[in-house]
């Protein structure tokens, strides 16, 4: 079942909810292989950005079953993923990098040098250099297809985290370093056998590139989430809910979210 029960059009952007994650999931699955599938037939690849946590596992899931079942080729794609904590090993069990090998890369036929994830072993000193690359790549590889996301419970896209900014200035920011929010190391403690072992900073793709992309479907799952699917689509369009910021690109966010998390919509 990859049909949402209900489905409604909510400040520019399209909303579908489901009855559950794992449905929302496949039809998040669904959409990825029909983008990878359209922009292959028409510029010969597919560029799409990835996100993590435990809200597009059941994506990936559905992407690897269509992978080994039904045709789905990563072949023509390249991916680039949207944030990495610093400092990080690459194979450390909590680096995003691990996570993408477990969940997706290591499953299909996508090549090792299209799967790109924010270097958490740059040297600090080239990290913003690092971070402007990652930027001109996408760029240079004609530009995301589509960009999945999650959304932090403190509203947070990629690791964008609220910040008080002019919103000119927010829609700006560029891919960089940054420092994690409290509510983000809270969160993220669990997979880290403790908040306080949780990296202090991490690179993120900027609020710009994301916004860049040419599709992007936001999932959000559970009761946590209320509150910032709420804020990201009502009341001001502000940095410090960095979800808010995905209305300035109406026409081109798909929110698929299940009833828990639409909660707070009215
Ligand atoms: C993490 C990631 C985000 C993710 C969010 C929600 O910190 N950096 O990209 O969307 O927080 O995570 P989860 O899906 O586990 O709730």
């Amino acid at each position: 079942m990859t049909h949402p029960t209900r489905s409604f059009d909510h400040a520019g952007a399209s909303v579908l909810v489901f009855g559950d994650a794992h449905a929302a999931g496949v039809a998040a699955a669904v959409a990825i292989a029909s983008a990878i599938r359209s922009a292959v037939a028409a510029r010969g690849k597919a560029v799409l950005g990835l996100a993590t946590g435990a809200t597009p596992e059941p994506v990936y899931a559905a992407l690897v079953e269509m992978y080994r079942s039904a045709g789905l080729s990563f072949a023509e794609v390249s991916t680039y993923n949207l944030d990495e904590y610093y400092p990080m090993g690459p194979l450390d069990l909590q680096s995003y990098r691990s996570y993408m090998h477990r969940h997706l890369f290591g499953h299909v036929d996508l090549a090792a040098n299209r799967a790109h994830i924010l270097d958490g072993t740059v040297p600090e000193a080239f990290a913003a250099r690092h971070a402007a690359d990652f930027d001109r790549w996408i760029w240079a590889d004609g530009g995301l297809d589509l960009q999945l996301l999650g959304v932090g419970r403190n509203g947070h896209i990629g690791f964008n985290e609220p910040v008080d900014l002019p919103t000119g200035e927010a829609l700006s920011l560029p891919t960089r370093m940054v420092d994690l929010h409290p509510t983000t190391r809270a969160d993220a403690g669990k997979d880290f056998g403790g908040e306080d072992l949780v990296p202090r900073r991490a690179l993120t793709m900027g609020i710009a590139p994301i916004l860049a992309a040419r599709s992007i479907l936001v999932l959000a799952f559970g009761p946590s989430k209320a509150d910032a699917v709420a804020r990201s689509l009502s009341g001001p369009v502000t940095s410090t809910v960095p979800g808010s910021l995905l209305r300035s690109a109406p026409g081109r966010v798909t929110w698929m979210i299940d009833e828990a998390a639409a909660a707070g919509l009215g």
